[in-house]
């Protein structure tokens, strides 16, 4: 019952990614970190954006790509159409079409878990996942639960103005972004995330949807200049992205968790 893949991490990738701790000055405003209060909550909402900024580090064991939360979820979470995760606490339980059921806010951390970082949820009741809602609730205080989600600060979306053509794209990637993230896509560990190869996301990510990458990549990409292509451009460069190989995810994977020791009394 219990099928869980055999996790590896490279060693000096860690080490890399500890030292280079968050993409070279790319995040500038950490600001939320200032306000989180002291005490038992506190320390788990601040651990919390630890593992968001650097998942090799703190969540160790349940990912396998060489990247963070933060590749994609901007400034800890906190980037307007960078995947911000501001908010969003407010709008659980809530349909998941999916897994064609009502899902929990763990779980579609589960799923960033599964497909983004190709690894393993932590369990449930595990630190590391109440971490990482601790501080998504704290993220989200004053946001009325029930909320509906703004589209304006999701990752865009819009159409491509013409045919996405990954030709294009393929010159487009090498003025804009092979610098970093290099042109083999494995960009540089705890530096650039790698867009694909085996140590990027899955197949059944997200961000393994055009529409989705190119929303991404138009207000956020190239990192150094961001919101210089236009929305043709994002899409080219986006199908050349994603006509390179990948990890695949197994859907018929049964994903089971460990029940975890409690001392309640
Ligand atoms: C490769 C990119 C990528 C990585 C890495 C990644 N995510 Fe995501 N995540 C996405 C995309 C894309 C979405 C969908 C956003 C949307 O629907 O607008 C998403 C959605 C989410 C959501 C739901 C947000 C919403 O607005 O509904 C949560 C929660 C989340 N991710 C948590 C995480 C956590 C925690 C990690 C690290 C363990 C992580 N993600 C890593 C790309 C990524
Ligand atoms: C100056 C360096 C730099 C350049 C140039 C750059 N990126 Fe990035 N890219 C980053 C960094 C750093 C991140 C992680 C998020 C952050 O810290 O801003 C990232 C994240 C990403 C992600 C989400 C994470 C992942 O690995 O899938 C995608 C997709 C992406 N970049 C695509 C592109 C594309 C396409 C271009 C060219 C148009 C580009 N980038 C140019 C530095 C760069």
């Amino acid at each position: 019952m219990i099928a869980v893949r055999p996790l590896r991490l490279a060693l000096p990738a860690l080490l890399l990614a500890i030292a280079a701790s968050g993409c070279a000055g790319t995040h500038a405003g950490r600001s939320p970190a200032k306000a989180i209060p002291a005490g038992h909550v506190g320390s788990l909402v601040n651990y919390g954006r630890e593992i968001l900024d650097d998942t090799p580090k703190y969540a160790k064991g349940y990912v396998t790509a060489d990247m963070s939360c933060q590749a994609c979820h901007l400034n800890s979470g906190t980037k307007s159409r960078g995947g911000t995760l501001v908010g969003l606490y407010a709008q659980f339980p809530q349909w998941n079409g999916r897994a064609h059921r009502v899902i929990a806010l763990q779980d579609r951390i589960a799923e960033c878990f599964l497909y983004s970082m190709n690894g393993r949820p932590p369990a449930y009741q595990s630190k590391e996942m109440e971490a990482l809602v601790a501080y998504i609730a704290w993220l989200s205080r004053g946001t009325p639960v029930g909320a509906k989600p703004n589209p304006a600060v999701r990752i865009a979306r819009f159409a491509p103005p013409g045919a996405p053509s990954a030709l294009r794209g393929t010159q487009i990637y090498a003025q804009k972004c092979e610098m970093c993230h290099r042109a083999n896509g494995a960009g540089v560990s705890g530096r650039y995330p790698p867009l694909w190869g085996p140590k990027s996301f899955n197949n059944g990510a997200g961000m393994h949807k055009l529409a989705m990458m190119a929303g991404f990549v138009k207000y956020n990409m190239p990192a150094n200049a961001p919101g210089t292509l236009t929305k043709q451009q994002s899409y080219d460069v986006s199908a050349y992205v994603l006509s390179h190989s990948r990890p695949k995810f197994n859907k018929n994977e049964l994903v089971t968790f460990p029940a975890q020791r409690a001392g309640y009394f």
